[in-house]
């Protein structure tokens, strides 16, 4: 089984130098991360830069998750390749105005998995950020790969040449508070500022009688920290599934669509109150 795609020629230390020309003209990154596997953290990297987008702010998201590099899938554009500039910079591809970098995109053979060892997958990831022309935006969210382990950690330190921030994705579950500690440790480490948590898959309103129900459990954290909870919506599942999420943002009035949109404005809000540049 082997990818296409060239191993990472560049030693490691080289990328500072590197990630500050490629990055040069976006103002500002936004890493998300989670504490573990299946939790939605794609799903709401990708709806945060739908959000931002329909703010009208220019946004590119960066798919870093080797194994599960389901972005280019929710965006629905998994059969696309990215392009090349004269200078042999790689073009992200485009979604209704929003760029999109993933290894799953520089593949030919999407089938077979990727089954690089870490420091090679974080060598890939930089090098795949240093060699995209990003063009100038507002945010580049990143999709970290799930847990706070060492390649989440290795991709995190390097994207600290830029200003930084972090959004943990969380499910309800008796395993929260330790799984919030974890990563607000990760976070103490990089120096990373933490804007705060999304609560995903929080509830279940009922389509008949709106009774919400918290199928999953509580989740005990600090409320301040909440940035949003999203309700588990079957609807929403066949969406991603379907790759159709920009649509539904965009086009839907519902609950879950409504604090979907809202996201972006949230963030930036406390982007601006924890002084951050915006
Ligand atoms: N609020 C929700 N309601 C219903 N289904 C959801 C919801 N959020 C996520 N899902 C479903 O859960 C699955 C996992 O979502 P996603 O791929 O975004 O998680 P992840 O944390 O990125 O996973 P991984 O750790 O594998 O990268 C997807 O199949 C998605 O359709
Ligand atoms: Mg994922």
């Amino acid at each position: 089984m082997t990818s296409s795609y060239r191993l990472p020629s560049q030693p490691f230390e080289d990328f500072t130098k590197s990630l500050i020309d490629s990055l040069r003209n976006i103002k500002n990154v936004i890493v998300v991360l989670s504490g573990k596997g299946g939790v939605g953290k794609s799903f709401i990297a990708a709806s945060l830069a739908i959000s931002f987008k329909l703010m009208g702010r220019d946004v590119a998201v960066l798919d870093a998750d080797f194994h599960g590099p389901s972005i280019p899938w929710i965006l629905g554009i998994e059969d696309r390749y990215p392009g090349v500039t004269i200078d042999g910079k790689i073009v992200p591809v485009d979604v209704e105005g929003i760029s999109v970098i993933s290894i799953e995109l520089m593949l030919d053979d999407r089938k077979n998995p990727i089954i690089w060892r870490g420091p090679m997958k974080s060598k890939a990831i930089l090098e795949l950020i240093s060699k995209t022309f990003w063009g100038s935006k507002d945010y580049l969210v990143v999709d970290l790969p799930p847990g706070t382990g060492d390649e989440p950690l290795t991709i995190a330190q390097y994207l600290r040449v830029k200003p930084i921030a972090s959004i943990l994705v969380l499910t309800p579950g008796a395993m929260v508070k330790h799984i919030v500690e974890k990563a607000k440790q990760f976070l103490n480490l990089l120096n990373i500022p933490f804007i705060g948590t999304v609560i995903n898959m929080s509830y279940y309103r009922c389509p008949q009688c709106r009774t919400v129900t918290r199928i999953l459990g509580s989740v005990d954290i600090d409320p301040r920290e909440v940035l949003v909870e999203i309700p588990l919506d079957p609807q929403l599942s066949q969406v991603i599934e379907r790759g159709t999420l920009l649509s539904f943002i965009k086009n839907n009035e519902n609950e879950t669509a409504t604090i979907l949109r809202n996201l972006g404005r949230i963030v930036e809000d406390r982007l601006k109150n924890l002084n951050l540049r915006v």
